[in-house]
C-alpha cells in the first residue's frame, strides 16, 4: 500500500520505519523544511520516497497526519482534495481546542479535520501509543500486543486502518464511529500525563483486557 506520512518528526519517522519493513511504500513530507523529506526518505530506505504534500497524498490510498495539530491547515490546503483517501488521523493537542468564534470546540480535531476535508475517510488513531514503544525493536509486553482503538464512520477505511495497525504489532480495537475520537483524544491525553506528568515514562502502554 502506498502511504503518505506528513510529518516527518518523531511519529511520522517510527512510522514510516515500520511500516517500509512491512512491504509499504511510504511518502515523506510536511516539513516546513522540505530538504528534510529526502534526509528521512533516505534514512528509511528504498521503499521511502521523499515528496511535496500534493504528490504523496496524490500517489496514496491511504494518508497518515503526524504533523502538530496547528500544522494541519496548512497541510490540508497543500494537500488538494482528500476525496476518498484514508485519512488517518494521528494528532494529539493538549490544549482546549476553540472554535473561530472563540467558543470551546466540543468537537474532536479528527471531526474538525473531517469538517475540513470533504470526502476523506477520516479514521482517528495512533494517538494514543507513545513514539518510543514504536521506535523500540519490540512491540510486545511480556509477550502481548499494546491496544490501538480507531473509529471513524467508514467501515472499509476502518479495516484498512486496522491491518496497518496489526503491521506495527499493535493490536487493532474498533472504536465506533468518529465522534467517539473526541474520547480517543482525551484517553490520549491521560497516556500522556500518566507518562510524562505521573512518573510513569513512555515505555508503558495500554491494553483492553478481554474473557
Ligand atoms: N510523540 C509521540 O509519542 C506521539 C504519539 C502519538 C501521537 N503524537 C502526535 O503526533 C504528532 C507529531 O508528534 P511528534 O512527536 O512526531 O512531533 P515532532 O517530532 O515535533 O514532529 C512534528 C512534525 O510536524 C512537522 N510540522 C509541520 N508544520 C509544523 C508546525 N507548524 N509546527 C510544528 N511542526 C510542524 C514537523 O516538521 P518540521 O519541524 O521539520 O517543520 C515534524 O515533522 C503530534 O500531533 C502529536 O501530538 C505523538
Amino acid at each position: 500500500m502506498n502511504i503518505a506520512i506528513v510529518g516527518p518528526g518523531k511519529l511520522g519517522r517510527s512510522l514510516g520505519k515500520l511500516w517500509t519493513q512491512k512491504g509499504h511504500e511510504v511518502f515523506i513530507t510536511g516539513s516546513r523544511d522540505a530538504g528534510k523529506h529526502e534526509v528521512v526518505a533516505k534514512e528509511l530506505g528504498p521503499r521511502a520516497h521523499a515528496a511535496t504534500v500534493k504528490e504523496a497524498v496524490s500517489r496514496s490510498e491511504v494518508v497518515a497526519l503526524t504533523t502538530k495539530w496547528t500544522a494541519v491547515p496548512d497541510a490540508l490546503a497543500q494537500a488538494g482534495s482528500l476525496e476518498g483517501k484514508v485519512v488517518l488521523d494521528c494528532t494529539n493537542t493538549m490544549s482546549p481546542r476553540k472554535a473561530a468564534d472563540g467558543s470551546p470546540e466540543a468537537r474532536s480535531c479528527a471531526e474538525v479535520l473531517a469538517s475540513m476535508a470533504p470526502g476523506a475517510r477520516v479514521v482517528k488513531t495512533l494517538n494514543q501509543v507513545f513514539e518510543q514503544i514504536l521506535a523500540a525493536d519490540s512491540r510486545l509486553f511480556d509477550g502481548q500486543r499494546p491496544t490501538m482503538f480507531h473509529c471513524g464512520d467508514d467501515a472499509d477505511a476502518k479495516a484498512i486502518a486496522a491491518r496497518l495497525i496489526t503491521d506495527l504489532d499493535l493490536e487493532p480495537v474498533d472504536a465506533g464511529p468518529l465522534e467517539n475520537a473526541r474520547y480517543l483524544e482525551a484517553y490520549a491525553v491521560l497516556v500522556i500525563r500518566l507518562g510524562h506528568t505521573l512518573g510513569l515514562g513512555t515505555n508503558v502502554a495500554m491494553r483492553l483486557m478481554r474473557r
